[in-house]
Formats: C-alpha cells, structure tokens, sequence
C-alpha cells in the first residue's frame, strides 16, 4: 500500500509535520466523555492519541501498519500491535483483548473499505471516538490541479458511521500558514496527508506551485463521537 509505504519513508519528518493531527487527537480525546482503562488506537502512529490522554490506564493497544511510525510511539504501558485495520484478520486478533475505548484520529480515512472497518469496530466495542480527514482537505489544490480527492467526503463518512452507531460529530476546517509556497508543497508530501499517489503531472504541479493563490493550506476534519 503506497500511503504505508509513505508513511513508513517519512515517520521521521512527520513528527515536525503533524501540526494538524496533534490539534486533531487532543480535540477528539478532550470532547470524549468515556475515560477508559484498556484503550485501542487505530492507526495510531507515533501517539498523538495516547500523548492527548491526561487519565490513567491499564493498557493502550496500538495498532498500526507502519513499522517506522510504531517505532516511535511511546511504549509505556503499551502493547504494539502490527495490523491493517482494513482486514478481517486484525479484528479477529483485537476481538480477544479487552478494550473498553476505541479512538482512531487522522487515520480511518486512508481505510479501503470504510463500511467494513466501522463494522469491524462495532463487533468488538460499544464506543469510537474518530476524526477522519475529509475530501475538501486541499480543496484549491484539487480544484486548480482538475483531480478529485483520494479521501472521502464528510457526508459519507457520517452516512456509514450512522449506520453502525448513534453519532454526534462536529465538522472543524483549519488553516496551516507557510512563509512560502515552497514549504507548502514539502508539508503536502511529509505530513501524512496525502495519498503518496502521483495524481498530478510533474508540468501542473510546477504550474500549481507558481500560482497557487494562497500562504496556507485548508483542512477539513469531521468529528465522530459513536455510541451503540
Ligand atoms: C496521519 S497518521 C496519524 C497517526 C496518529 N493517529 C496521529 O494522530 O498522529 C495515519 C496513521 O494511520 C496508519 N494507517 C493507515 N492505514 C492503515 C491501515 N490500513 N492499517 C493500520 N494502520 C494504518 C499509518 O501508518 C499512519 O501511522
């Protein structure tokens, strides 16, 4: 998978990079009224999740398929877990812990399969608290450059988490400010939000850093607090 891969290239980097995601996992963890003991993270990669949590616990599982990215994640009281969420299989691992709390932040939305990951979730938890990345992230770049996003719309994302869950959630835009379009294009490519998929041609994305018409780069997170 080319977003592992990447990930896995760039976990260094990404701990000066992951601005975003740092505001993300406090938010979801903060706005969560649950305050488990054996706590699951889903694409948990170095750990702004268990970083955001201020309770004490027993055990957090972190599940990931970067090695790099789990490399860095703090270890205390911590078990390791290397699995793609996007397989049956890791659920069948993860069904015989025992989790009382589920978070996923910035990571459900590179899933393949978001219907089989939510129901998958469902089996073995009562409660998920997860912020996903939606498709109007880079909205410009997308519009300037004629592609679509490779992640999935907010309406969607809420559509197949009602589906399995009562929702509340809360749709939040950031903007990231850079000196120069230059940087803007080097955060693009080691922060971990975009696919690693070359979608665009070398020519248009030279053009697009020539005219892009802004200092900053937009996100759009939703927010999902889930409860069976
Ligand atoms: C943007 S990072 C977010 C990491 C962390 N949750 C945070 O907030 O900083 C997304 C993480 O999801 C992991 N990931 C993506 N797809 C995955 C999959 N199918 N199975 C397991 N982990 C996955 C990536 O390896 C990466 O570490």
């Amino acid at each position: 998978m080319k977003h592992i891969q990447e990930f896995d290239r760039f976990a260094k980097s990404y701990q000066d990079y992951k601005i975003i995601q740092s505001k993300v996992a406090k938010y979801l963890v903060e706005k969560t009224p649950q305050k488990g003991r054996y706590i699951l993270d889903l694409g948990a990669g170095s750990g702004e999740v268990y970083r955001a949590i201020e309770w004490d616990f027993e055990c957090f599982y972190a599940v990931d398929l970067a090695a790099n990215m789990l490399a860095l994640h703090p270890s205390y009281r911590v078990r390791k877990i290397f699995c793609n969420f996007d397989d049956d299989t890791c659920f069948v691992k993860l069904k015989k812990l025992p989790i009382d709390q589920i978070f996923a932040s910035s990571s459900l939305q590179w899933s393949k399969d978001l219907n089989r990951v939510f129901k998958n979730i469902a089996a073995i938890s009562s409660n998920l608290s997860c912020a996903l990345f939606t498709s109007n992230t880079f909205a410009t770049i997308h519009q300037l450059l004629g592609i679509s996003s490779p992640i999935y719309p907010a309406k969607m994302v809420l559509e197949v988490a009602k589906s399995f869950f009562k929702v509340e959630y809360e749709i939040k835009e950031y903007k990231l400010f850079f000196p120069n379009r230059r940087l803007i294009f080097d955060y693009i490519k080691r922060s971990g939000v975009s696919s690693g998929k070359k979608r665009a041609k070398i020519a248009d994305l030279r053009q697009l850093l020539r005219n892009y018409p802004y200092t900053y780069l937009e996100f759009e997170i939703i927010f999902l607090w889930c409860q069976k």
